[in-house]
């Protein structure tokens, strides 16, 4: 039985009430799997409405302590009518875990307003809209815990994946404020940092219309043809699942009192410290270097100013 249980309520049988976003794959539908296991909790599953299907074709169904329910974080309506349900029958929510997220794929100059809106409506704006419908029962019972997911995104940065990283780092600063907001108030906020998980999401990326393969042209060829295949390896090869993330967001569960942020992985650990312990300036640098085909992108262009800088020299010297 959980820490959180016991002190939660005086009722031995009470069991938290924990919505989890985004459960129709991947890490959702593992903590899914692995909550109904302990048994201890009740759960309100929720994906958008035509991926409910995938909740229960992964393995899951509906009993008396689930419920399996559409919500649609890029929709005020379909948040709204979530909430309604949601007072008719267990009115509580214990435990808020955001965890849908999507990802778009682009360079800076290749997104757009509406992708860009999309991207942060559910990363951002629409767990902030959970957060905010759920926060004021929570505080008048002086307790609960909300757990947000995010990514070594959110401290660390990637060339062509600028508008997830803004989405984490709005996750991660938004977290930050309400952990001092909240915590007088008997409420835990916690960030959960996945680094690269062993799974499909990479597939399932986003795309602008000027990000899209097919219509992004040649100018940015070589940083997305360095860094697709990069992804893809790397989600491929790592050792962590979306099963041992789950495990990480229950071990947040339990606790009482988790630390504000929890690297999910070893990656994220070792970019946690990497962040900490190199001095800025030379840390980006670094970076560079280490990203695949780095060396190579823009050459034609980047060349320019270390010939400059060399013709420079030259000419200080009296050469050229
Ligand atoms: N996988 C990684 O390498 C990785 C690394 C770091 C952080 N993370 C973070 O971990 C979380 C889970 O990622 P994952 O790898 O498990 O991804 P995933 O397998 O792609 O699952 C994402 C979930 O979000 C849902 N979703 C998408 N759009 C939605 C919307 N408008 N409203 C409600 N739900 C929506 C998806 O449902 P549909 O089936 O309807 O699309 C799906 O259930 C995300 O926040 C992600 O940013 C993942």
């Amino acid at each position: 039985m959980s820490d959180f249980k016991h002190e939660s309520d005086n009722s031995k049988d009470y069991k938290p009430v924990i919505l989890i976003t985004g459960c129709s794959s991947g890490i959702g539908l593992a903590l899914a799997k692995l909550l109904i296991e302990k048994g201890d909790y009740r759960l309100i599953l929720t994906a958008r409405e035509g991926s409910l299907k995938r909740i229960r074709e992964g393995g899951v169904s509906e009993s008396d302590s689930v419920r399996i329910w559409p919500l649609d974080l890029n929709s005020m309506q379909s948040i709204d009518s979530f909430f309604s349900k949601l007072h008719l029958d267990w009115n509580v929510i214990d435990i808020l875990v955001n965890n849908a997220g999507i990802s778009y794929r682009g360079v800076v100059e290749h997104m757009d307003p509406d992708s860009e809106l999309h991207q942060m409506q559910v990363n951002y704006l629409g767990p902030m809209a959970l957060i905010r419908k759920t926060l004021p029962s929570m505080r008048r019972r002086g307790r609960g815990k909300i757990i947000n997911i995010s990514s070594v995104s959110g401290m660390l940065a990637m060339p062509t994946m600028s508008s997830y990283s803004a989405s984490k780092y709005a996750v991660e600063g938004a977290s930050e404020a309400l952990w001092y907001e909240v915590k007088p108030l008997g409420i835990n906020v916690c960030l959960v940092q996945p680094g690269f998980v062993n799974s499909n999401s990479f597939k399932n990326v986003y795309f602008s219309e000027s990000s899209h393969p097919k219509g992004r042209g040649t100018f940015y060829k070589d940083y997305y043809d360095s860094m697709e295949p990069f992804v893809a390896k790397v989600m491929g090869l790592t050792t962590t699942t979306p099963e041992k993330v789950a495990k990480k967001v229950y071990w947040a569960i339990q606790k009482q009192n988790p630390p504000l942020r929890i690297p999910a992985s070893p990656d994220a650990v070792f970019f946690y410290y990497l962040r900490r312990l190199l001095p800025r300036r030379l840390l980006h640098h670094v970076l560079f270097w280490m990203l695949p085909g780095s060396v190579r992108w823009a050459k034609q262009y980047t060349n320019k100013r270390p010939q400059a800088f060399i013709r420079r020299i030259l000419r200080s010297v009296g050469i050229g």
